[in-house]
């Protein structure tokens, strides 16, 4: 064991190490470039331009065709039908937050079923934190992080992860680190001020159920789809971790304190991506917040800024379908685009975060995307997306779309946006 001077040294080369390694290859690299705040670029092609379609054809016919080619081409196949297994739900706290909120830890396994064929996830957690001066269902806000429960919702009894799972933990120089380069809010959400509006949130662990690393993810996505034989179009974590966000509604709708319509998918980066996908494949989700999205989210795969396909299908191979890999480079060769996503959300509320030096997502490219979906809300005689620049934000619009300063992470202004959009929505 090295001696504690010798300790605080080491750890402080490998926080620098990590970051640095962080800032060359992830979602800070190009921070010196800033996002054009008037749309430019090819624009997508338009979901629905050529005539007028009837709220009924749309939904018969157009979203399960969108559905289809977005998992032919992006996110793989999810199962024919799945349920959820409520295994345990026990109370932690009835006082927690200065008594403003009860603390509820439910374990779950989810089963998938493709072609007649089940698998069952491990057992995973959701803690949910509910407001307790309320008579009315309220909203929830469910959440999934890369950070495990414990970090989410800072209460001792929340669970760790078995095994040697991610922490986010601490008030070591890593942590300060990552809170310095990604924002105060990045690893725990502003639980007080959540609560203060009025909204209860659940929180998941999705590396619980399918692990964020290559093979190993790679290993738990095909254990959980034994019944797809078809390689190229398994699904990728990101639309088994959007399918992990409908097991949680599965455990949480008939539970009469949460609002129906309020069940509101909301997620950073990769998990912002699973947010949209959660919302664009099942009809429960309410409302959307995806935080800088980007690839394989928002942003449009064609006349791409920042992370390619290639780029993300290599770093991430675990994510996606092999096919959406198959595209990097002949981008144009896809029949179906990201626009389609969030045209699948329609005509339900969508918020889309961005930051102008966050140019590896693309804010471009989903400012882009959100004009294209706009055909699909018109369907429902609704108008999405009425801003003409990116920071002409309108928290009441269908499609509200945020962009800041600054770069890559969950910082300051950014919750506050968050719930401004939820209280235009819901209150
Ligand atoms: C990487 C990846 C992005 C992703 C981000 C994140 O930077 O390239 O696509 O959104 O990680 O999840 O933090």
């Amino acid at each position: 064991m090295l001696p504690k001077r010798k300790r605080g040294w080491a750890l402080w080369i490998v926080s620098v190490l990590f970051m640095s390694i962080l800032v060359a290859c992830g979602p800070t690299k190009l921070t010196i470039s800033r996002a054009n705040l008037k749309p430019n670029g090819f624009a997508a092609r338009p979901v629905l331009v050529t005539k007028t379609i009837s709220q009924q054809d749309w939904e018969e016919n157009n979203r399960p065709q969108l559905q289809e080619d977005l998992q032919m081409q992006v996110f793989g196949f999810l199962p024919d039908t799945s349920s959820t297994q409520i295994i345990d739900q026990k109370t932690i706290a009835h006082t927690a937050y200065g008594g403003k909120a009860s603390i509820e830890e439910y374990t779950l396994t989810a089963t998938a079923i493709f072609n007649g064929q089940a698998s069952t996830t491990r057992p995973f957690k959701l803690v949910v934190v509910i407001p307790n001066d309320t008579t009315a269902p309220v909203p929830v806000i469910m959440l999934q992080s890369f950070c495990p429960n414990h970090n989410t919702v800072r209460h001792p009894d929340v669970s760790k992860p078995a095994g040697n799972g991610f922490s986010c933990d601490g008030e070591g120089l890593m942590s300060k680190t990552m809170n310095y380069v990604f924002g105060r809010y990045i690893a725990t959400p502003p639980m007080e001020m959540i609560l203060e509006h009025g909204y209860a949130l659940a929180a998941m662990y999705p590396s619980e159920f399918v692990a964020d690393r290559s093979e190993r993810g790679l290993a738990d996505l095909r254990a959980l789809s034994e019944g797809h034989t078809d390689d190229q179009t398994r699904w990728g974590a990101i639309a088994a971790w959007g399918w992990g966000f409908s097991r949680a509604i599965d455990a949480l709708e008939q539970d009469e304190r949460f609002a129906k319509d309020g069940f509101v998918t909301y997620g950073h980066s990769r998990y912002g991506k699973s947010a949209l996908v959660a919302a664009a494949f099942d009809s429960r989700v309410g409302a959307v917040i995806s935080h800088q999205s980007g690839t394989g989210g928002a942003s449009l795969n064609k006349y791409k800024k920042g992370e390619s396909v290639r780029e993300i299908t290599k770093t991430f191979p675990h994510w996606f379908s092999k096919s959406y890999a198959g595209y990097a480079g002949r981008e144009q060769d896809m029949t179906t685009d990201q626009h389609a996503l969030l045209a699948l959300i329609a005509p339900r509320p969508l918020f889309l975060g961005n930051a102008r030096r966050d140019v590896w997502s693309d804010p471009n490219g989903a400012f882009r995307a959100a004009q294209a979906a706009n055909s699909a809300y018109n369907i429902y005689g609704k108008q999405g997306l009425t801003q003409v620049k990116l920071n002409d934000f309108t928290p009441a619009a269908d499609i509200a779309f945020w962009i800041r300063s600054g770069t890559h992470g969950v910082v300051k202004e950014d919750w506050p946006a968050f719930l401004e959009f939820m209280d235009t929505h819901y209150k």
